[in-house]
């Protein structure tokens, strides 16, 4: 395949990014998933193209990775941070940013946040490092805002039953530091995430996040 020419760089003071970029981040058995669905469904019935995607595993590339580090055998935690990473560079070039510049919406289950949580804080591999590290892969590209719906681990850990992937089954203090270090970065940068609680019924948490998201887009009830 030849490398296509690169679009030219927008004038200076232009954003380059027309679309809206929306994470959800949290622990295992959050409801993410479900949350940001139904935020999708709403923002389509509202007349926005909306990308519902997820990491890892948005791309046909990342699904062989998300294979790899979830259900494969054990990886080295550096290695394991790489392939995060990786899996978030090709999502990024491949399917986010050219959503965001057709001025789309995009929703992504999980985004760096995740790393800087589990393989920074949780793994203990140095949570500006990994943040550093993906902030490359995605050439600096972070949500518009992210939506951290807070757990208490024992609470994920209960309604994941006995189902778990090769992170979900560590145990110890690991979900507990992975809660602390998102509830961190929400209250460092107030004005990117939203907390919500994610006790609270599906219907009461997506109230939440409508009202932040139309605050976000300037839009009217
Ligand atoms: P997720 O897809 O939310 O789990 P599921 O859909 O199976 O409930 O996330 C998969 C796991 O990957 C989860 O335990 C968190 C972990 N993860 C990381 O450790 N680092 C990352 O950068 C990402 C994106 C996920």
């Amino acid at each position: 395949m030849t490398e296509q020419p690169r679009p030219p760089a927008p004038p200076a003071g232009e954003p380059s990014v027309q679309g809206l970029f929306v994470a959800f981040e949290g622990g295992d058995g959050a409801g993410k998933s479900t949350q940001a669905r139904l935020l999708g469904e709403w923002l389509t019935a509202e007349g926005r193209t909306v990308q519902l995607t997820r990491e890892p595993g948005g791309t046909d590339l990342g699904q062989h990775i998300r294979d790899l580090v979830l259900h494969g055998e054990d990886v080295a935690p550096r290695a394991e941070a790489l392939l995060f990473a990786a899996d978030r560079a090709h999502h990024v070039e491949s399917l986010i940013r050219p959503a965001l510049q057709r001025g789309e919406v995009v929703i992504t289950d999980r985004y760096l946040d995740s790393s800087a949580a589990y393989q920074g804080a949780g793994r203990d591999l140095g949570a500006d490092e990994i943040r550093d590290l993906s902030l490359w892969a995605v050439g600096g590209l972070v949500p518009d805002l992210t939506i951290l719906i807070d757990l208490p681990s024992v609470v994920g850990r209960q309604r994941r039953g006995g189902v778990h992937d090769r992170l979900e089954s560590i145990e110890g203090d690991f979900h507990e530091r992975v809660r602390q270090h998102f509830l961190d970065l929400a209250q460092r940068d107030p004005g990117r995430y939203l907390v919500v609680d994610g006790e609270l019924a599906p219907e009461a948490i997506q109230q939440q996040v409508r009202e932040r998201v139309r605050a976000v887009l300037g839009v009217s009830a």
